[in-house]
């Protein structure tokens, strides 16, 4: 009997999967426990870790029939560019501790469901080896901008990823410090800085202010990002930003119309409502009942984009009806991708969009608040 093709294998074992919970169901069993607790894991008592789940199912479908809708298309654009699904993926860090193809796996998965990928400053895999892997699809892809204590190594970054052909820059800016995660800290601790590959040339170059030297001889190695990380940027930091590139800005984590309004006077692109998977601060809103005040103070002058306990389809249709271009999501990617790599990510997307595509074809015309 002919041996089965990796792609059988991989139906075999994971197409009876329904949903995005039984992914990450399988994910905790694959996964060491310090990686699956860092990559589930909220900020302190996980309230809004909770809510930002929770608050999608208080969010109930105003459902009309006989409508006649025959055929779905989920195609859209973002930035000008044209996807096949709103449905894309947040950046996360360190995706090779999921699976040895991390983010080069992420972006291949991205490219072949044609949806948009965003690689995270500190990923495991470089941001030229990302962008080089699926190279030749039409599927954008952002780069995830964290502004670092050294403008020369921040603007380098910006550089390489122009070079690389990154169509947006994506400036985080919801982490003034790493959040405090009560299980996820204890469990894990960070990979030295050598392993993160967008700071290669950091370590090779010891004009630079942080040279590997003084990383090794820090308290807190195992959390590089506080070492490198600016502490106190301000607005004034995005318009510096974005006079030193010509790719749209990005604001990701923004959760009140007062910043959104601050954003677009800086010239931004996007905005993106987000509280970073509730990794940050705990006790703050969920990202979907702060999305339409946002939307309101934007009014249509930029793209608005939402993630955070995004998990089937329907949690997708309630954000694009409440105003959202595109949805987001980061940990059911990081799901598919310890399951199963490349395919296991095409299995997660896959299923979001049949979801969302079957919940479109219920007829679905609003939705009410269930209180
Ligand atoms: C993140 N997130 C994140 N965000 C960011 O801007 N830069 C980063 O490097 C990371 N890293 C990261 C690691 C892990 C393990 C997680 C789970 C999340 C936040 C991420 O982009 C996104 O905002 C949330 O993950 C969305 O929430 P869900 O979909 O995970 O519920």
């Amino acid at each position: 009997m002919a041996k089965p093709a990796p792609d059988d294998n991989y139906r075999q074992s994971y197409l009876p999967f329904v949903n995005v919970e039984q992914f990450r169901a399988k994910a905790k069993s694959l996964l060491p426990w310090s990686v699956y607790a860092f990559y589930s894991t909220g900020a302190t008592d996980e309230v809004t870790l909770k809510e930002n789940q929770r608050a999608f199912t208080r969010l109930l479908f105003k459902w009309r029939c006989l409508r006649g809708v025959s055929g779905v298309n989920l195609q859209t654009t973002v930035q000008g560019d044209t996807i096949g699904s709103p449905v894309c993926v947040a950046p996360a860090s360190l995706q090779g501790l999921a699976h040895p193809g991390g983010e080069v796996s992420m972006a291949r998965a991205c490219a072949a469901s044609n949806t948009l990928m965003t690689l995270s400053t500190m990923s495991s895999c470089s941001l030229e080896d990302v962008a080089e892997c699926a190279a030749d699809s039409p599927s954008p892809k952002w780069f995830q901008l964290y502004t670092l204590t050294d403008r020369e190594i921040t603007r380098r970054l910006v550089q390489r990823a122009e070079k690389s052909g990154y169509k947006a820059l994506v400036m985080t800016i919801d982490l003034p410090r790493v959040g405090i995660r009560y299980v996820g800290d204890q469990a894990f601790k960070f990979p030295p800085f050598a392993s993160l590959p967008n700071f290669s040339d950091l370590h090779r170059d010891p004009s630079t202010k942080v040279s590997s030297s003084s990383i090794s001889s820090r308290s807190a190695p195992d959390k590089p990002l506080e070492i490198v990380l600016d502490r106190i940027i301000t607005w004034d930091d995005v318009a510096w930003l974005k006079s030193i590139t010509k790719l749209p800005i990005i604001v990701k984590g923004v959760m009140s119309a007062e910043d959104a309004t601050e954003a677009l006077r800086r010239g931004v692109s996007g905005i993106w409502v987000s509280n970073h998977g509730a990794r940050q601060l705990d006790s703050t809103a969920a990202t979907i009942e702060v999305l339409p005040e946002v939307v309101h103070a934007v009014n249509d002058r930029a793209e608005v984009y939402v993630d955070g306990g995004v998990r089937n389809g329907g949690d997708v249709l309630k954000a694009l009806a409440l105003g959202a271009r595109a949805v987001f999501v980061g940990r059911p990617a990081l799901w598919g991708l310890a399951c199963n790599g490349e395919a296991g990510v095409s299995q997660v997307l896959e299923l979001l969009n049949k979801e969302l595509e079957l919940t479109v074809i219920h007829g679905i015309v609003w939705m009410s608040i269930c209180a």
